[in-house]
């Protein structure tokens, strides 16, 4: 497990997202990717949009999840909206937003946080 950022409630969110094999879910704030791993590794048969505005929290998570196939945007998710509808989704079965900053970027003093 990645130290950038530790999940909380990770067992509850599984629990509430009910995924299902062929399910199409959204990660809005992917941070360092640790919701979405475990999302994955509860149903690997998941399609995941993960969305996050800090281009290094992309670029972390897409190394925690490189055994997976996520669609991976760096964008606020106000965008969320128009980039599901330029990948041609038409409906999502579940949406998880972990609102907030990752301790990486509290962390990282020179990020300015
Ligand atoms: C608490 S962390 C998420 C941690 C993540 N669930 C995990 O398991 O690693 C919140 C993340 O949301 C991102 N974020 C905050 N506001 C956002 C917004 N409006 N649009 C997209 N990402 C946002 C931050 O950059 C940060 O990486």
């Amino acid at each position: 497990m990645s130290q950038y950022h530790i999940p909380v409630m990770a067992d509850t969110c599984l629990q509430l997202l009910n995924l299902r094999a062929g399910g199409l879910y959204v990660d809005a704030t992917l941070g360092g990717g640790g919701h979405a791993l475990a999302m994955y590794q509860k149903q690997p048969e998941i399609r995941l949009f993960a969305f996050d505005q800090d281009a290094q929290a992309i670029d972390e998570a897409g190394k925690v999840l490189a055994d997976y196939d996520p669609v991976l945007i760096n964008a606020n998710f106000r965008q969320l909206r128009t980039a599901l509808a330029y990948n041609k989704v038409k409906g999502i079965d579940g949406i998880l937003f972990d609102l907030g900053v990752s301790s990486h970027q509290l962390d990282c003093t020179e990020r300015g946080f």
